[in-house]
């Protein structure tokens, strides 16, 4: 694959390229292309998918681009699920599984949808299984994230979801490689954007199975009362949140005041939070919430540590419920102008559209998590997968929440490195941005 790059600093990337490494046996010739080819996962991979998400009789599985309906079949067969699904776009992919499936004898329990799986529904699914491509991934991403719930697993073969950390991954020895294909990717060892591969093997003798448990939308202001040595208090929490991470500031008033730190742990909706005071010595107070998030309550199991003696008792908090919709506007990381993000409800959901200097871009990583909200945006990759370099060419990340009708969050900007290996050189150009944000409403 070539990169070309001309003197008026335009670099032109070719087109991403399927390179099939898979076992030819198990792998027909493919047809006319859709953009993700056909490539099977081997059989014993199979079990490994299904292992890792611990796939059982009280699962309904969904195969994204499900080939010959491999994974759906075993997953009925061998794991014995409720129910499995595979949604294909290839017609003969799809007569294919349903032969398959006949000849396994598992039909009941299982479906093949001939369709677009970016345009159909998967809610239903408890594990969602996939072999498609990180960028593929990406783009799958916000649509997973708001239509799945919390604690559905999503388990990929091979490829990663850039910045969203796996919750398991393991790595197999394997004879062939799956697939590779990939556009050249200046981001590849940025830890912090979508583009990163650093978590995927597309080399040698070993392939890689991620899992990822869907997490709850858990960011905003949550109130409750404490019952502490000093009587009744009321705790705040700020919670911040990208993907699976959580982090935030806790404060007590009324008897006390104390603030600090929320570290939290996220499995489905199972959260756990541990607020820890910044003034006061290590292990003489701390809060330790363990309980589940429901819309906008959270109920579990609050612990109060006050100098080595431990309450612990029935705990309720509740979410300012907020809306963040209206055209924030903030100075640019390159330069003083000013950028705008218009997020906007349509048919009960949240869109997101990025303004700069006449230019509307929409921002299609975009997650609402009701007190807050995340998204990333790589800016100056066209439609076809090349790069256009300037100076503003780079992955424009942000996260926030509305505390009191202020946007508070962060903002970074990884602008594409000059030496290209997606680690930050010296130069002034190539220097991420870490900013804390709390852009202006200027049109709600
Ligand atoms: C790499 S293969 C994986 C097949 C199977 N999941 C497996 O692991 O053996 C990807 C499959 O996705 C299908 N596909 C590609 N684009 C699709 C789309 N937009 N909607 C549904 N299926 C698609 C392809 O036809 C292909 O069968």
């Amino acid at each position: 694959m070539k990169t070309a790059r001309n003197v008026l600093g335009i670099v032109l990337v070719a087109a991403v390229v399927d390179i099939s490494c898979a076992d030819p046996a198990e792998t027909a010739t493919p047809r006319a292309r859709p953009s993700i080819p056909y490539v099977a996962t081997r059989s014993d991979t199979v079990q490994d998918m299904l292992w890792i998400a611990n796939a059982g009789k009280d699962d309904i599985l969904y195969d994204l681009g499900s080939g010959d309906g491999r994974i759906v079949i075993a997953a009925v067969s061998d794991s014995n699920v409720r129910r499995a699904v595979g949604i294909e776009i290839d017609p003969n992919r799809v007569a294919e599984s349903r032969k398959n499936a006949r000849k396994a004898r598992v039909t009941k329990r299982i479906e093949f949808i001939e369709g677009d799986l970016f345009a159909t529904d998967f809610s239903r699914a408890s594990i969602v299984t996939l072999f498609l491509g990180r960028r593929q991934n990406i783009k799958l991403r916000p649509k997973m994230l708001r239509i799945l719930k919390p604690g559905t697993r999503i388990v990929s073969h091979q490829f990663g979801m850039g910045e969203w950390e796996a919750d398991k991954a393991f790595t197999v020895r394997t004879k062939y490689l799956g697939m590779y294909g990939e556009a050249w990717n200046p981001f590849a060892l940025n830890k912090k954007v979508p583009d990163y591969n650093g978590n995927e093997s597309h080399f040698g003798t070993s392939n890689k199975i991620m899992m990822w448990v869907v997490p709850p939308p858990i960011a905003g202001i949550w109130r409750g009362k404490v019952k502490t040595e000093q009587g009744l208090q009321n705790l705040k929490l700020t919670l911040h949140q990208r993907l699976s991470e959580v982090t935030g500031r806790f404060k007590l008033s009324g008897k006390t005041d104390m603030e600090g730190w929320v570290s939290a742990e996220l499995w489905g909706n199972h959260t756990r939070l541990w607020c820890k005071p910044d003034k006061v010595p290590y292990g003489r107070f701390e809060l330790r919430f363990d309980g589940h998030v429901h819309e906008n309550t959270m109920k579990g199991t609050l612990a109060v540590v006050d100098r080595g003696k431990i309450q612990e008792c029935e705990w309720k908090a509740r979410r300012d419920t907020v809306d963040f919709t209206g055209m924030w506007e903030w100075p640019c990381a390159s330069d003083p102008r000013l950028v705008q993000l218009l997020i906007e409800r349509r048919d009960g959901r949240l869109f997101a559209t990025y303004f700069d200097q006449g230019q509307e871009t929409p921002v299609t990583d975009f997650y609402d998590w009701r007190g807050g909200f995340y998204f990333t945006l790589m800016i100056g990759r066209e439609d076809n997968g090349s790069i256009r370099i300037t100076e503003d060419t780079g992955w424009l990340i942000g996260e926030a929440i509305l505390d009191d009708d202020v946007l508070k969050g962060r903002i970074e900007f990884y602008p594409l490195s000059e030496n290209m290996s997606g680690e930050p050189d010296e130069g002034k150009a190539s220097r991420p941005v870490i900013k804390d944000w709390t852009p202006r409403l200027v049109k709600p």
